[in-house]
């Protein structure tokens, strides 16, 4: 996710330079890149259990992706020394893998992959319950999951960002939780972070418009108290500043002449989008 930049109003009224389209020519690299991310966390998901250090985390990933002749994005990212980011409890999002970091039952963990494949990015996350975390944990995570397919349903073609933000955080703040607004969704494609930026909240028919073409992710961070969250020493690690939980789920996408394609989909994830199947 990318931090929030303040636009002037004359800006957004016209497509930027660097606003996150692709061609019809461009959707099989970034099904491919799409699926490849998605079955990194496949891959991922079973294997979190207590005693699992979010380092083992790492290194599957950077395994995996390398076998599959993708690079990681992250790695070396402004900085970033990892090859995902994984996100445990109070991390709000872009926690640092560390070989001290033992899971415990009880945690929930994201994390959040990004290979580059044939030039083109998938990017995905999913957050994971380590055992079995209190109901509390349970119901957040779940309903983040539920605040991100809210986002992806509001995708229409020449529809507006504020129609995501707004299906999202009408969702998320009715069951008592909060949006993260710090950080945002983004425009990808054969960059990691364009435009448009995607607001996890806001109103319906403002903001960005989203043609057909328009290739971006929705990933919204949901806390169990205060939405504000600070970044730690390590300039990555941004966590909630009440110590409470955060859950984080992320799909990359295009909108099409009929919604959204989503690229990223599990192989055991059902798009509830597609009621006929
Ligand atoms: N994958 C994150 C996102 O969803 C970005 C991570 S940048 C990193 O946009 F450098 F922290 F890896
Ligand atoms: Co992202
Ligand atoms: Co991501």
């Amino acid at each position: 996710m990318i931090r929030v930049k303040r636009k002037s109003k004359r800006q957004s009224k016209r497509i930027p330079r660097n606003f996150s389209m692709l061609g019809e020519d461009e959707l099989p690299q970034m099904r491919a890149a799409g699926q490849l991310a998605a079955s990194l966390l496949d891959m991922v998901g079973p294997r979190i259990q207590p005693g699992v250090t979010t380092d083992d985390i790492d290194n599957w990933v950077q395994e995996m992706t390398d076998d599959l002749g993708a690079i990681s994005a992250p790695f070396g990212y402004h900085g970033f020394p990892a090859h995902c980011c994984t996100s445990v409890n109070d991390v709000v999002c872009h926690g640092i893998p560390d070989p001290k970091r033992v899971l415990k039952d009880g945690d929930i963990i994201n994390v959040d992959v990004t290979p580059i494949l044939d030039g083109y990015y998938g990017d995905c996350s999913r957050t994971f319950l380590v055992g079995e975390p209190t109901e509390l944990a349970q119901k957040l995570v779940e309903t983040t999951y539920e605040s991100m397919w809210r986002g992806i349903a509001a995708v229409k073609p020449n529809g507006y960002v504020g129609d995501i933000g707004h299906a999202i955080q009408q969702f998320a703040e009715s069951k008592g939780y909060s949006v993260v607004r710090q950080f945002t969704g983004h425009g990808i494609a054969t960059d990691f972070h364009t435009e448009p930026q995607i607001l996890h909240y806001g109103e319906p028919g403002k903001g960005d418009m989203l043609p057909i073409g328009t290739s971006f992710t929705i990933e919204p961070m949901i806390n169990l108290g205060d939405w504000r969250c600070q970044v730690l020493d390590d300039d990555w690690t941004a966590v909630t500043v009440d110590g409470k939980l955060s859950a984080q789920f992320e799909h990359t996408m295009v909108v099409t002449a009929t919604g959204v394609e989503i690229f990223t989909l599990g192989a055991q994830e059902k798009n509830p989008l597609l009621k006929n199947v």
